[in-house]
């Protein structure tokens, strides 16, 4: 446990800055051992109070109030390492300077070393690491910043905002200037320094406004930047295009660093960036990762207008940014290619990693109440519930006011720290709709049930429907209060034909989709001639983040086939095959054979044989659910049985398939050029999904042969995964092979690392733990941590529940050890450990009693202790 009991932080209590900063000057002076900062500070008084400035870890050097020096007595040093001056005026300027340790900084927050290259993290709570501040979004500031240092040590020194001049000290020192207009919060803060080459792109603003766009790489890496550069200057055009907003400075600077805690970091004018969401080339990265990256890089950018320009005024706002900005980008992915691939992917991620944090011991609502450590917080709710939130409203009030909703948001907020009812409220005002009770979704935890009921009555040719919503207790909330849900719905004839639809006092039929809205806990919707009990196709599009449970089995068969939504007609696949496996598990569990439901075999042979028109649509079809999905569904999991009955059902399509799926993966061989276009991606989506069934009915020899051929590594990864399930020589030697020839390139090397933390076979948990000890493995890079610690506990259900705790019993170690070296990643990687009560009784002790082992480590971070306890809670 922490010395003392963590302090928690309550949205309630939010106060207003006691002092504004309008002015910040940073001389830097960089040295890896002893970095001098010296800050002068233009302060204003905004309430009554003292003025306390944030402070972690600094050693005060000299400070002075408006030139003069501050005597001892006037500077009291708060246990948490902060600051208080005594006696200020209310305005005036205060001066300090600090000395800081780079190169001891494990944690990566505030300023620290990479490679012999400097970079920041400043966001949330890092700024206070680097000086004195009051270090928190809503007091914003126009900075200056100079940074000196010796010319070989660091020929490129960046920081944000506009070039500011250069020039030379003695003793082989030179300095740079950067002057930012924009006034910001200090997470925003930045600065970049050391040896680093560019690649350049100049680009102009729809306004006629010339900016120069570089990514700044490691010599040597400067023949991937392509697809980011690409994608930020798609990124920028499309921002223009849909709301409107143009870039605002002269130059926009991107720089990667290969040890970063998490994506990357929207500093204004100067993003920093996970090496991973910048470098590619064919060669070495996966269509996964060339995503990825284009993802990444637009959400940054994005975030230039919903986050930087307008900001938060307290982290509890923290979705205000996040949400609205990951809906920005996945509207400027699906905007790229398939708009119904793309909401498939997201809904799959958003249930992959939201839906179980909702259900588990850390559940928070989308603007949380409270924290002890808000890296806590950076959560799937955060961004992607939130994003799903603010879809809910664009879905409500349709794009048009949607549109208007930001202009005026954007032009009253423009320069502030805000809050979510700003942005609620701007698109309440903008489109006339009264969004009030949407604040539920921003206020409340938990994922809600949907539940639909129908009948029909031919006297009246009347259908009605009852749709009914529930959402189940979380920590802190046992009582909810309905939300409303937009369903987006449809009805389908006995052939599979959409009717158009006409609610009881409409006067004329509508074609196609509607919207239906959901606003108390039970609703019904009286549909008027209808000429025969039709088929309802509900929650089109994942209009609504719920779980629409009970569709009978028979009609998610008719909709996977004949629905005219694609998500719908997917979601039904999907839900259809979870119905099939959740019953295997019970035969499997009670030791009867296992059989198998001709149903598939007819839905994978259908599927290749439309796969034509949208291959990764087909692939997205083609994938049996999850098996965490699956567990995901269970009142009380079980990892083996889920694993064991989805082994079967592989081996059993890829055996029963196996013609059609070969003609399918011979069909679609790599030819030509590599490319990354949608329908490229999709093709070899399709090719590898048709492998991994060929594998599982026992043909290793494909995968071997495609792993010697690949041309990329999208094909070489898919076939080693594959492989690295197989036992001996067919195993072996492609591992042997691909770290051999990759252990140079740290990000390829990742892939090695994870591939074998995610086997399934026997030996993987003692692999795990030789795997930690070999010499490539470095915890203190969180990239190579997350590779083997998170891709095993989070990406291997099967081995990480091991019955004998050893899965469990490795992550606590691995929390142990790394705790001390980065809190940040360490309260990461505990999560999977935080699901005991979704285990049966026998495995739930064992993940107690490593989370207890976790916390009764002394001196154990905030972060982690706040998730080890909440666990327990
Ligand atoms: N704002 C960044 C992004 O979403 C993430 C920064 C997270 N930092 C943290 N300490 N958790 O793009
Ligand atoms: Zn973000």
């Amino acid at each position: 446990m922490p010395d003392s009991a963590p302090h928690t932080t309550r949205r309630a209590d939010y106060h207003p800055p006691v002092f504004l900063i309008d002015t910040v000057e940073l001389d830097f002076r960089l040295d890896p051992a002893a970095t001098l900062v010296r800050a002068r500070l233009a302060f204003r008084r905004n309430t009554p109070g003292p003025m306390r400035l944030d402070g972690v870890g600094l050693t005060l050097l000299e400070a002075s109030l408006d030139g003069t020096a501050l005597p001892q007595e006037r500077l009291v040093h708060g246990e948490d390492g902060s600051l208080t001056v005594e006696g200020v005026p209310d305005s005036g300027t205060l001066e300090t300077l600090v000395r800081i340790a780079p190169q001891e900084n494990t944690e990566l927050s505030g300023l620290y070393t990479s490679g012999g290259n400097f970079y920041t993290q400043c966001e949330a709570e890092g700024f206070r690491r680097i000086t004195y501040f009051p270090d928190r979004p809503d007091v914003m500031s126009r900075y200056t910043v100079t940074i000196t240092a010796q010319r070989e040590l660091c020929p490129v020194m960046l920081s944000n905002g506009n070039p500011g001049g250069t020039g030379h000290g003695k003793d082989g020192t030179h300095w740079v200037r950067w002057v930012d207009p924009h006034p910001k919060p200090s997470y925003l803060f930045a600065l970049v320094a050391g040896e680093l080459v560019t690649v350049h792109e100049p680009f102009v603003t729809k306004s006629g406004k010339q900016v120069s766009l570089n990514i700044w790489v490691r010599r040597g890496d400067e023949d991937r930047c392509g697809h980011a550069m690409d994608s930020l200057i798609r990124s920028m055009r499309w921002d223009e295009e849909v709301f409107g907003l143009e870039y605002d400075l002269d130059v926009f600077n991107i720089a990667a660093v290969s040890d970063f805690n998490m994506g990357a970091m929207e500093n204004k004018g100067l993003n920093v960036f996970n090496t991973k969401y910048v470098l590619a080339k064919p060669e070495t990265a996966t269509d996964g990762d060339y995503q990825g990256i284009e993802t990444v890089i637009a959400h940054e950018y994005f975030h230039n207008w919903t986050g930087n320009r307008v900001t938060c005024r307290d982290w509890f706002q923290l979705s205000l940014k996040e949400g609205l900005t990951v809906f920005r980008d996945q509207e400027f992915s699906a905007d790229q290619g398939s708009r119904a691939v793309k909401r498939i992917r997201d809904v799959r991620g958003l249930r992959a990693a939201q839906f179980p944090e909702d259900a588990g011991p850390m559940a928070h609502p989308v603007r949380p109440e409270s924290y002890i450590e808000i890296d806590n917080f950076y959560t799937p709710t955060v961004y992607q519930k939130g994003a799903e939130v603010v879809r809910l409203i664009h879905t409500r009030i349709g794009a048009a006011a949607f549109r208007r909703g930001m202009d005026l948001y954007i032009a009253r907020c423009d320069n502030q720290a805000v809050t979510i009812e700003d942005f609620v409220s701007a698109m309440q005002e903008a489109s006339g709709v009264d969004l009030s009770r949407f604040m539920g979704w921003y206020d409340q935890a938990g994922t809600p049930e949907l539940t639909a009921e129908d009948r029909y009555e031919p006297e009246s040719r009347r259908w009605v429907l009852t749709l009914r919503q529930q959402i189940p207790p979380t920590p802190g909330q046992a009582q909810k209060h309905p939300v409303p849900i937009p369903v987006a719905m449809g009805l389908l004839d006995g052939a599979g034909t959409e009717l158009p639809t006409r609610l009881a006092g409409e006067n004329e039929a509508r074609p196609g989709t509607r919207l239906l809205l959901l606003e108390g806990a039970e609703q019904s919707f009286t549909f008027e001639d209808v000429p025969a009990p039709p088929t309802p196709s509900l929650l089109r599009g994942f209009s609504a983040p719920v779980k629409l449970k009970g569709v009978a089995p028979e009609r998610l068969r008719f909709l996977a086939v004949h629905d005219t939504d694609p998500f719908v007609r997917w979601e039904s696949g999907l839900q259809y095959a979870t119905g099939l496996m959740l019953r295997m598990v019970e035969q499997q569990q009670r030791s009867e054979p296992l059989g198998f439901d001709a149903a598939l075999e007819e839905a994978v042979r259908t599927t290749l044989r439309a796969a034509e028109t949208d291959p990764a649509f087909a692939a997205e079809a083609l994938a049996l659910p999850g098996e965490g999905f699956v567990a995901d569904q269970m009142e009380i999991a079980d990892p083996a049985a889920v694993h064991a009955v989805r082994e079967h059902l592989r081996a059993e399509i890829g055996r029963r398939c196996a013609d059609a799926l070969r003609a399918t993966y011979d069909g679609l061989a790599e030819s030509g050029e590599y490319r990354v276009d949608g329908r490229s991606i999709g093709r070899r989506a399709l090719r590898n999904a048709c492998l991994a069934y060929l594998v599982a009915a026992g043909d290793t020899g494909l995968a071997s042969a495609q792993y010697g051929s690949a041309g990329n590594m999208t094909d070489r990864l898919a076939a080693l995964s594959l492989l690295a399930d197989a036992e001996g020589p067919a195993r072996e030697a492609p591992l042997a092979d691909f770290h051999a020839r990759w252990h140079g390139d740290d990000l390829v090397l990742d892939k090695w690392f994870s591939i074998q933390a995610m086997s399934k076979r026997a030996d993987t948990p003692a692999a795990v733990r030789a795997l930690y000890r070999h010499p490539d493995f470095d915890l203190r890079n969180p990239n190579r941590a997350r590779s083997l610690i998170g891709a095993f506990a989070s990406g291997n259900p099967l081995h990480f529940h091991a019955e004998d705790g050893e899965g469990y019993r490795f992550l606590a170690d691995a929390v142990i050890a790394l705790d001390p070296i980065n809190g940040s990643i360490a309260a990461r990687l505990i999560g999977p450990l935080g699901q005991w009560r979704r285990q049966a009784p026998a495995r739930a002790a064992l993940m107690q009693r490593e989370l207890r082992r976790v916390l009764d480590t002394p001196k154990l971070s905030r972060g982690t202790f706040e998730k080890a306890s909440k666990a327990l809670a």
